[in-house]
């Protein structure tokens, strides 16, 4: 009998780390680990959305992975951009909703168009929401909340409101991770979602991005519905 799972997050992120060393530990080219890394995007999808988490949220493209070498960030993007075209039927079928988030300012005319179309064509989609975070860093979406707010210029009174600010991050109406998993063994937050993830519960998992299966989620899964969630209050006032 399969095991239940007891309590689901409602928003699942990731980050998605090892690709790389999980290529050259092969002896193969670095790019290799990101291709490989898309079955482990569909998979982890897939799993999502049959367990029916509401909310999935994959960090693809840091600002900071721009200061890597010209022919790696070329073929991430066209790694991502191609995936997207490639897996919007999927999508439909499924009834996913496929939303970007990140600075669009420095991504060029082909990523910007299929990322539109996918989420022009998955808008209506009523199953779980697929966050892909490109060109993404949450110092970068505090400040642009920051930005429109003050552009906006709302009174002072709402300016010190959390759920106003939240509001006009990148995940407006997205609740806030319930868990965040990070493979490859790091153990860092690395610029994802800063002020979103302050009660998120962490998971770190030393298998590398493009081994990365249903079994893993699971156990991630698992470890979640085991912790005890208190947000600073004590048990008894839950
Ligand atoms: C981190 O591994 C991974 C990335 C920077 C890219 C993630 C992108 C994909 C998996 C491509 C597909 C994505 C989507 C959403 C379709 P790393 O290169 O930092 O690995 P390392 O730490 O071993 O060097």
């Amino acid at each position: 009998m399969v095991k239940q799972i007891e309590k689901l997050p409602d928003h699942v992120c990731i980050i998605m780390d090892g690709n790389g060393r999980w290529a050259l530990s092969r002896g193969l080219e670095r790019n290799v680990g990101h291709r490989q890394g898309v079955e482990a995007v569909r998979a982890a999808t897939e799993y999502a959305a049959e367990k029916g988490i509401p909310y999935l949220s994959l960090f693809a493209f840091s600002e900071e992975n721009w200061g890597r070498p010209k022919s790696e960030t070329d073929a991430i993007m066209s790694v991502i951009v191609n995936a997207i075209h490639n897996e919007t039927p999927k999508m439909m079928k499924n009834n996913i909703r496929c939303v970007f988030i990140g600075d669009r300012e420095q991504l060029d005319n082909k990523a910007l168009k299929r990322m539109d179309d996918c989420m022009r064509q998955t808008a209506g989609n009523t199953g779980m929401t697929l966050i892909v975070a490109v060109n993404y860093s949450g110092k970068w979406d505090i400040l642009q909340a920051v930005k429109r707010l003050l552009e906006e210029n709302p009174p002072a009174e709402q300016l010190l409101s959390p759920e106003v600010f939240s509001s006009y991050l990148s995940t407006a109406g997205v609740p806030e991770p319930d868990l965040m998993i990070r493979t490859s063994g790091e153990m860092r937050i690395s610029n994802f979602m800063l002020w979103q993830m302050a009660y998120t519960e962490l998971y770190f998992t030393p298998v590398l991005w493009p081994d990365f299966r249903k079994p893993d989620f699971e156990a991630a899964l698992n470890a979640y519905s085991n912790r005890k969630r208190r947000f600073g209050k004590i048990e008894e006032s839950i």
